[in-house]
């Protein structure tokens, strides 16, 4: 399994995210494709994306009964991204069904990312509004589980839970970790932030930048800035 540098392309339009990713001369970046980009340009932003060259996160975060989820990641699958995820909330029989309709007729099939608790929920939240009582750490461990005993790949989580996921899930699960600022950057709205190298040490498998690369000045020296201390030797 790789370890990358997943850069979250944060756009509203084609336009913006081309020429985003035009500057990127020599190499072709592992991309974060969310809901508004896809919403408003459709699946062929998807295809003119990945005839680029890039691999391809498609964050969209299914969450329905298990045959409409099954059907829709059928038509992820086909659009041939690299990753996708589905809310672990789903439970069991969802997270089969995603399986089942991602994998190809081929055998393969892209990465399957469960999305345990949103990191905007928070323990006050998930009592009073999803009766769950159990602490929210228990909770984000529990889902991870899930996701594991389910056959999904891995979970999105914040970099500080990767240790305690791995532990959880074993080594082979994979973690997928946003909140990640460089030393001497600007956190933004990221509360619980690690620098890509502490990502590393950590054991982080992915790591999701956005704003740090796609506002820098010079988005490719941040973005292999990154991929050095993320993937570097030292
Ligand atoms: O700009 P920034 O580096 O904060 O972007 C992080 C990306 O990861 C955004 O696309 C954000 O929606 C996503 N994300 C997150 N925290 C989560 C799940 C996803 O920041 N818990």
């Amino acid at each position: 399994m790789g370890k990358d540098v997943i850069i979250a392309c944060d756009f509203s339009s084609k336009e913006q995210v081309f020429s985003f990713l035009d500057q990127f001369k020599d190499c072709k970046p592992f991309v974060k494709i969310g809901m508004e980009l896809f919403y408003a340009e459709g699946p062929g932003i998807v295809r003119e994306i990945k005839a680029r060259g890039h691999k391809i996160f498609l964050d969209l975060k299914l969450h329905d009964i298990p045959n409409t989820v099954e059907k829709a990641m059928r038509v992820l699958s086909n659009l041939d991204v690299d990753m996708v995820n589905c809310h672990a909330a789903g439970t069991t029989a969802m997270l089969q069904g995603a399986l089942k309709g991602l994998t190809r007729e081929d055998g393969t099939r892209p990465l399957l990312i469960a999305v345990t608790q949103l990191t905007s929920t928070d323990q006050e939240s998930m009592e009073k509004d999803l009766l769950i009582e159990k602490p929210i750490n228990e909770v984000v461990m529990h889902y991870a589980k899930v996701a594991k005993d389910a056959g999904l790949d891995g979970v999105v989580c914040s970099p500080l839970e990767s240790e305690k996921v791995h532990e959880v899930c074993g080594k082979e699960f994979v973690t997928v970790t946003p909140g990640v600022r460089f030393a001497d950057g600007d956190k933004g709205d990221q509360k619980r932030v690690m620098t890509p190298h502490q990502a590393k040490l950590i054991g982080s498998d992915y790591i999701v930048v956005g704003r740090p690369i796609t506002k820098a000045d010079d988005p490719v020296a941040a973005y292999e800035r990154c991929v050095r201390e993320f993937l570097g030797e030292e």
